[in-house]
């Protein structure tokens, strides 16, 4: 079978390789790729916006499942189109995608299927939300609805702060995106991620991650799209992992069918563990990046049948059924950024000796804004390559990531020396050496 996926990132690169370790794969087409991975699959800029050309080029080229990186494609409804021609598609429809692409959907869907999430409400309206945020209290939650490249979330410690950020969403800061906005509560606890496949009626749990939002080490400055990431993540123990399953995703699957529109593809539920359990703070619909990199490198079994059983979905899908083994060692994965990130940087920065930093067996070093120019790498984005590794604890993959790390010739770029201080901190408190 040909396989295309669809994105730039050092996720789709990560998923690239797990695919491309398939016996089910023939060829895999990546649009538009990165600068690391031609030795996987071929890159081609296709214009993912025009629907009709992407289902030409999937004709022609023989595809027989389009995985879907990026939320971008799903809220703007490709998969819908490309099943219509009956193409095979990760991810979810468009009205499903609303999960993610809106805020106040999935918050209305908590409240109908009774799924545990702060309180909020939505307004259209800053007079009425200013009262709700008096009537709440501080610190409060604001959100603009729509999809905000994780910048649309403002956690006001203070009245004047919430009704700025309520000024500033529905006084257009993100366009269409904050034409209305949620309020919610703060809720307190640590924050984890749980993945799991669904094809509409069944679910596949995956594993659970931990990202670094900020910059800055210790949690500290700009919120990125995440500086880092480790699989398992220690504070969802099986306890927290079933409720996770029985209280908030096996709900959204029932109440998505009763709503007609099954959710199909990749739950990645952001959420707060709280003193009374889990509680949802937003879905995703897509992998994470980059908590889907330290996934992949998890993952034994073949991910090509798991992922064409969410595409079939229609009630034969059967994912639950299939069985996925996942290495137990845990996994960590470090991003390099340029510098500046995520505030303006340089582009076309040389980076070299990604060959030798490479070698261990255990790590992997994935692309993400990366372009291959005469065997040349170059940065041309933010966040540029994920140095990912596993390893016998967090401490060991930790280890190893930054061996390989400080072995690259990047002076343009930098990183978080701290990624994973939360799982190695309870290591040593579990094992003190
Ligand atoms: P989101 O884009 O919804 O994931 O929000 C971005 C980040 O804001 C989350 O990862 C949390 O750190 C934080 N956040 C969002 N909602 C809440 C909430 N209700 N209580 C506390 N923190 C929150
Ligand atoms: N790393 C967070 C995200 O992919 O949304």
């Amino acid at each position: 079978m040909n396989i295309l996926v669809i994105g730039a990132g050092g996720r789709e690169h990560a998923l690239v390789w797990k695919i491309s370790m398939s016996p089910l794969v023939d060829k895999i087409f990546v649009s538009p790729g990165n600068g690391g991975m031609s030795d996987l699959a071929e890159c081609i800029p296709l214009d993912e916006t025009d629907h009709d050309a992407m289902v030409e080029f999937c004709r022609d080229k023989n595809i027989g499942l389009v995985v879907i990186g990026p939320e971008a494609p799903l809220v703007a409804g490709l998969v819908d189109h490309l099943e219509k021609e009956n193409i095979p598609a990760f991810g979810p429809s468009a009205y499903a995608a609303q999960l993610e692409g809106s805020k106040g959907f999935t918050k209305d869907i908590c409240t109908k299927y009774n799924i545990p999430t702060a309180a909020y409400g939505r307004f259209g309206n800053a007079a009425e939300a200013k009262d709700f945020v008096r009537k709440k209290g501080t610190p409060i939650v604001i959100k603009a609805d729509g999809l905000a490249a994780g910048k649309g979330v403002i956690i006001a410690e203070n009245e004047p702060q919430a009704f700025a950020a309520i000024d500033d969403i529905l006084g257009g800061q993100f366009g269409d995106a904050g034409a209305e906005l949620v309020v919610e509560e703060f809720l307190l606890g640590e924050e984890a991620s749980f993945f799991a496949l669904c094809d509409g009626d069944n679910i596949l749990p995956l594993a659970t991650a931990q990202d670094h939002k900020r910059v800055g080490e210790g949690d500290t400055g700009l919120n990125t799209g995440g500086m880092g990431a480790y699989s398992p993540a220690p504070v969802m123990t099986d306890e927290m992992t079933a409720r996770t399953i029985n209280e908030i995703i096996l709900p959204t699957v029932r109440g998505m069918k009763q709503e007609g529109h099954p959710f199909k593809g990749v739950f990645f539920a952001g959420l707060m563990i709280t003193d009374k359990g889990p509680e949802l703070i937003e879905y995703n619909v897509r992998f994470g990046d980059p908590e889907c990199q330290v996934l992949m490198m998890r993952m034994k079994s073949d991910i090509v049948p798991a992922l064409m059983a969410c595409a079939q979905g229609n009630g034969q899908g059967n994912v639950d059924k299939i069985e996925m083994v996942w290495h137990d060692q845990p996994a960590l994965s470090v991003v390099m950024a340029a510098k500046g990130y995520p505030e303006s940087y340089k582009k076309n920065t040389e980076i070299k000796n990604l060959e030798p930093a490479g070698q261990d067996k255990d790590t992997y070093i994935f692309h993400a804004g990366t372009k291959c120019e005469e065997g040349k790498i170059f940065a041309i984005g933010g966040r540029v390559l994920n140095i990912t590794a596993m390893g016998a604890s967090v401490e060991i993959a930790q280890g190893k990531a930054y061996t390989a790390l400080d072995q690259i010739d990047w002076p343009e770029g930098f990183c978080r020396r701290d990624i994973g201080w939360r799982a190695v901190k309870r290591e040593e408190l579990s094992d003190p050496k």
